[in-house]
């Protein structure tokens, strides 16, 4: 599971308590620990030994950089979805030849900057962006690898946010025209086809979903054969999911286990793109309690972290259990409301939670999350976003340090017609 534990009624990430991170980085700020990360992506990696595989680390759950250089020591390379995650992930030493590019919308500029980076693969969503990386490459001289995402019309059974294997999404290329597009692909002189691509969505916590989408690719990859179009690459996508409060998700061993009877004769090499999975568990967002705020209807617990440090319970009502930081004496629960400083009705960390009462000053720890936490803070309500710290065992490494003011405004100009002093 994870390394964050209570010892002397203290919790702490592996050996750092985290009342000294408070002090020492102040709040709000996110944790990761090094030890769950890399117990993590070897688990991934090592339910899948007997395949040959490679590990696409889903950057866009957390694309810091020290994460990132973890995940490529580790033998990972990473699944981007734009041209600023490619620089991220050259940034941190992800070796080009370990990164797909996924997402409906690169723009020529960013396919450009991949060809020249010699990505391993485009995973492609459209006619439309097929034809452009033709073009592009044209231009450059050089023939551009890709995988064509197939959208399997497969109910992953999760959040309707994050479910994009449905028909009615925006991704991939439809199964009934799978076949034109790659007899297409194929005819094109700048484009060489290598795989094919399906993720079906996120926090999966049944098998089925993945072996029924599997089933539907390989005979996809039967039919390609026939026509003379050989796959080398068959990239399942990520999904798996996390236990954020009851859930029993399957793990990769069983993942594995599923998949692999149905990949016995394929001669293939195995991608995958995990990101939650790695990365969810490993990391939590510690905040401080501002003040218990009563009204008629209910108790408010405003903390110092908000919706735009970690947007997940306003934007898919998503439940993350939040522990008190030093135990508390008294095992007496109020159920209160967990709100930030954000001024939005819907800017809450928790919703009717009964936890042990609060008072002002405590330490709470925002658990699971370490996916989709950072990457998708803002600055709104000109909020300087927050430090992130990754431990290793009696350490502190700060890898990312907290905004300033300045860095709010930085990039930001008033021009010279609106320059005249205020008064
Ligand atoms: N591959 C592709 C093409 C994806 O679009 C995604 C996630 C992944 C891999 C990684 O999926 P994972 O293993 O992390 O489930 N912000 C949402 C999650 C959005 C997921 C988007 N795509 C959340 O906070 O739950």
């Amino acid at each position: 599971m994870h390394d964050f534990h209570y010892h002397d009624n203290q919790l702490y990430c592996e050996n750092v308590s985290l009342e000294e991170i408070a002090h020492k980085v102040g709040t709000p700020c996110y944790i990761y620990s090094h030890k769950t990360l890399v117990r993590h992506i070897r688990a991934f990696d090592q339910a899948f030994n007997a395949i040959p595989h490679t590990i696409a680390y889903a950057m866009k759950a957390n694309s810091n950089i020290a994460i990132l250089r973890l995940m490529a020591q580790e033998g990972s390379g990473a699944d981007i979805v734009s041209g600023g995650e490619l620089f991220r992930a050259l940034e941190a030493g992800v070796p080009s030849q370990k990164i797909v590019f996924a997402g409906v919308g690169k723009s020529g500029d960013e396919i450009e900057q991949a060809l020249k980076a010699d990505i391993l693969m485009f995973n492609v969503e459209s006619a439309g962006e097929l034809q452009l990386i033709h073009e592009v490459a044209g231009n450059m001289g050089v023939r551009a690898r890709v995988a064509l995402r197939i959208n399997p019309d497969i109910d992953p059974k999760t959040h309707p946010y994050i479910s994009t294997g449905l028909k009615k999404s925006k991704f991939g290329i439809g199964a009934e025209r799978a076949l034109e597009e790659f007899k297409t692909a194929s005819e094109l002189t700048h484009i060489e086809v290598v795989g094919v691509h399906c993720h079906i969505g996120s926090q999966l916590t049944e098998l089925t979903p993945f072996t029924d989408a599997l089933k539907k690719i390989l005979a996809l990859i039967e039919t390609l054969k026939v026509q003379g179009i050989n796959i080398r690459y068959l990239n399942i996508g990520g999904g798996l999911g996390i236990t954020y409060s009851d859930e029993v998700p399957p793990h990769p061993k069983d993942l594995a286990a599923a998949i692999s009877p149905l990949l016995q004769d394929l001669k293939c090499q195995l991608i995958m793109e995990p990101g939650r999975s790695i990365v969810g568990n490993a990391g939590v967002m510690m905040t401080r309690v501002l003040y218990n705020k009563d009204t008629e209807a209910k108790r408010f617990v405003v903390v110092d972290a908000a919706m735009n440090d970690l947007l997940r319970p306003s934007l898919y009502e998503a439940y993350h259990d939040i522990q008190h930081v030093r135990k508390p004496s008294s095992s007496r629960l109020k159920t209160v409301d967990i709100v930030g400083p954000i001024c939005e009705s819907g800017d809450f960390l928790a919703k009717e939670r009964a936890v042990p009462e609060t008072v002002s000053g405590d330490l709470l720890a925002v658990m699971s999350a370490g996916a989709y936490g950072f990457t998708m803070a803002s600055n709104y309500n000109s909020r300087p976003r927050v430090p992130e710290v990754l431990i290793q065992d009696h350490e502190i490494h700060v890898i990312r340090t907290r905004e300033t003011y300045a860095d709010l405004i930085r990039g930001e100009t008033i021009p010279a017609f609106l320059k005249k002093s205020t008064s």
